[in-house]
């Protein structure tokens, strides 16, 4: 991490005539279970990885913030304090933008400034790379205008940058466990009051395994639109204000279509697992743990159809594999990343074996690495820890 500090501030040298004021950082996530229940006002499990965004930034000057990523090479972007900041191109630029006009929005007075990013959360992966821009940026912000702003509605001013600047209608995770996630602790939060509590995740003896499938999906080409909506409708549908009110009876006797229906079914029966795998969490109880992220899978596979046969394939792989306590698709699905619990001598063996048996099916290679749970965003400037 020193070393990636140092090389971003010599580019930020390279690249803008400011000194450096600060240096901020937001971690990707992945979710240990909770899936599409954010948006539903039900319960979330995620961590903070240990990859993140950085930020370096400095004083600028003419009311303009310049923007650069050294994941953007060539496609700077820039916005004007005294207009109004609107979305363009170039697209990545759209994070930082939306963020920016969000603390404009609660009366941040942004400072002209020039900031560069630096991230080695993949893009697209489905370990929410956008959200950790996100985040950066606001920490970067709030430290050049000397602000501090409640962890909460900072992850809120996060969440409205991507609806209204990236045109993804996501939930609150994401960019709340980028700003809260504590190292060695899963978070559990309640997305109906956004009341937290942290679940200690350190166990020696337990291993959490990313696989990527290098398979990107887009979230914002309707599929998961089309979930939500469908979500809404089945709460309304059995007079409820969101499916967290809802329980396995009154789905039961109901109206609702098919598809509803099964989003309903896996929604409800979710939020019961994610309160489970706390219990199972707390009691060491990992054997518990791991049924309930094959039982996730199942469930966002068959009703809520967000899976797709490379995740499917990590998961049925890795439930054959020796020391594996459970296995599961994480984050909004259709590609992305999946996880596995495991003991933690067996790691190597079970990538290796993930990963031949990846590719040898697919014929290009999945990426396996290990994770552990980390601090959520930080400022150098601000205090923030
Ligand atoms: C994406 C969204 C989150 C959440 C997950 C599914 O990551 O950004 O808000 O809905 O999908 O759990």
């Amino acid at each position: 991490m020193t070393e990636r500090i140092a090389n971003l501030k010599k580019r930020f040298a390279e690249l803008y005539a400011s000194p450096v004021a600060g240096v901020v950082s937001a971690p990707g996530r992945v979710n240990l279970i909770g899936e599409h229940t954010d948006y539903n006002d039900g319960f979330v499990l995620p961590i903070a990885i240990d990859r993140c965004t950085l930020a370096v930034y400095g004083p600028g000057e003419n009311r303009r913030v310049n923007l650069a990523s050294l994941q953007q090479e060539g496609d700077n972007a820039w916005f004007d304090l005294d207009a109004t900041i609107e979305k363009g191109s170039p697209k990545w630029a759209n994070y930082p933008k939306g963020v920016a006009a969000g603390l404009v929005e609660k009366g941040v007075e942004i400072a002209p400034m020039n900031i560069l990013f630096d991230s080695d959360v993949p893009i697209g992966g489905g370990l929410s790379s956008s959200a950790s821009l996100e985040v950066a940026t606001a920490l970067a912000m709030l430290g050049a205008a000397d602000r501090e702003i409640d962890d909460y509605e900072l992850a809120l001013i996060c969440q409205k940058a991507e609806h209204d600047f990236a045109g993804t209608p996501c939930g609150i995770m994401d960019q709340a466990i980028s700003v809260m996630g504590q190292a060695g602790k899963a978070l559990l939060l309640d997305c109906r009051d956004g009341a937290v509590t942290h679940i200690p995740f350190d166990d020696p003896g337990l291993v959490l395994l990313v696989v990527d499938t290098k398979v990107k999906h887009d979230l914002t080409d309707g599929g998961y639109a089309a979930r939500r909506d469908q979500c809404y409708s089945a709460a309304a549908k059995l007079g409820v204000k969101m499916l967290r009110d809802a329980d396995a009876d009154m789905l039961a006797s109901t109206d609702l279509s098919d598809k509803e229906l099964m989003r309903a079914r896996h929604v409800v029966s979710e939020i019961a697992r994610t309160l489970q795998g706390v219990d199972a969490l707390n009691d060491g109880d990992y054997a518990t743990f791991g049924k309930l992220m094959y039982a996730s899978h199942k469930s966002l596979r068959d009703d809520y159809e967000v899976s797709c046969e490379e995740l499917d394939e990590i998961v049925a792989q890795a439930a054959q594999l020796e020391g594996v306590y459970g296995a599961r698709m994480t984050g909004g699905g259709f590609g992305g990343c999946a996880i596995i619990l495991a003991q933690a001598p067996q790691a190597d063996n079970i990538a290796e074996a993930i990963t031949k048996n990846y590719t040898a099916r697919f014929g290009f290679p999945c990426v396996v690495f290990a994770t552990r749970a980390a601090g959520g965003g930080q400022s150098e400037t601000n205090g923030r820890s």
